[in-house]
């Protein structure tokens, strides 16, 4: 757990208690898999800022728990997929689920934590909740669908890929603050303030991981740095390089991306960096915090709020 977790602490025992809970099947390779990926950990980024969200606008109840829950399971059912669709073999410090079991197991468990998350919305019963989510899970599909698309592409702009990342990731940041604010019964400014700050988080969160692939390291990381350019995506650090490098490097980022072949990592990575590349990510990703921040002056000043800023900060400085 990082440090700003300790603020909801309780709350987040009770939420993976849950977690645990929700993931029972009869079926037992669906909780073989299910616990393989969950008990793994991961950072839990997203439940906590439903968690936050809710506290820092006083609520009470205990649906918030609920909330967290589910979007877990939407982001674990994500992960699932994404990493088939990767063809990644390192998630969470462990071999990812579909190099243990296979692509199937993995696409259908995926299903079954996507389907469970729905049963547990339904069990909250509150239609703009629903509205939230399930526009959520629809643009993030879409979102990795667009990016399947531009797979070997080495044309993308960077605008193209700013909306790729705003609908596979950033919109679930932005749902968890908002369904929050849902259930604190935040008028519609409150929503907006805090749906965007969801926004700009996730925004700057994928940035830098897109950042990491070319910068981290797999130890830390927890996953394989370098898949990306494998599977030939066009990502910002390397549209911003092939903008700025000699016609010769330009010519191997391209090459690179065409043939998803990462064969030249080393190579390229050092074009990254020598061209600002990877600062010029970093620093759109620090530009998405501060409009993050900015959105959160509209909050009581809060140890809630303060741990919100820190989420906000974390998104930028991560190295995992
Ligand atoms: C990974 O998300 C997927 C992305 C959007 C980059 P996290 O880095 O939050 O994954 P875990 O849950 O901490 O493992
Ligand atoms: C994550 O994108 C987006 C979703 C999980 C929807 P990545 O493919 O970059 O995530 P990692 O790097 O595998 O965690
Ligand atoms: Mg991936
Ligand atoms: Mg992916
Ligand atoms: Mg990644």
């Amino acid at each position: 757990m990082l440090p700003f977790h300790n603020t909801v602490a309780d709350d987040f025992t009770e939420v993976n208690d849950l977690i645990i809970r929700q993931l029972h099947s009869d079926v037992g390779l669906v909780e073989n898999i299910g616990h393989y990926l969950i008990e793994a950990g991961g950072k839990r980024l997203r439940p906590l800022l439903v968690l936050l969200s809710a506290r820092a606008l006083g609520y009470q109840g205990k649906q918030h728990l609920d909330l967290a829950a589910i979007i877990e399971f939407i982001h674990s059912a994500t992960l699932l997929h994404d990493d088939v669709v990767d063809t990644s073999t390192l998630r969470r410090g462990r071999p990812t689920a579909n190099a243990q079991w296979g692509n199937a197991p993995s696409v259908l468990v995926g299903d079954f934590l996507y389907s469970r998350s729905f049963q547990m919305m339904v069990a909250i019963g509150d239609m703009d909740v629903m509205a939230i989510l399930s526009n959520t899970t629809n643009v993030i599909a879409e979102g990795e669908v667009q990016q399947l698309i531009n797979a070997k592409d080495a044309s993308l702009s960077e605008a193209g890929y700013l909306d790729v990342i705003r609908k596979k990731t950033a919109v679930l940041f932005a749902a968890a603050c908002e369904v929050a604010a849902v259930l604190a019964g935040g008028d519609a400014t409150v929503r907006a303030e805090l749906r965007e700050y969801g926004l700009e988080v996730g925004m700057a969160f994928q940035l830098v991981d897109d950042a990491l692939d070319y910068k981290g390291d797999a130890e830390t990381l927890g996953k394989n740095v370098g898949d990306d350019l494998a599977e030939g995506k066009p990502t910002l650090p390397l549209i911003y390089a092939m903008s700025r490098a000699e016609p010769h490097e330009r010519d191997l980022i391209r090459h690179a991306i065409e043939q998803g072949d990462a064969s030249q990592l080393q190579e390229i990575v050092a074009i990254v960096e020598k061209t600002g590349a990877m600062e010029y990510t970093l620093n759109a990703a620090r530009e998405a915090v501060s409009r993050a921040l900015a959105k959160l002056t509209l909050l009581p000043d809060t140890p809630y709020r303060s741990a919100m800023a820190e989420v906000a900060q974390f998104a930028l400085a991560r190295d995992h």
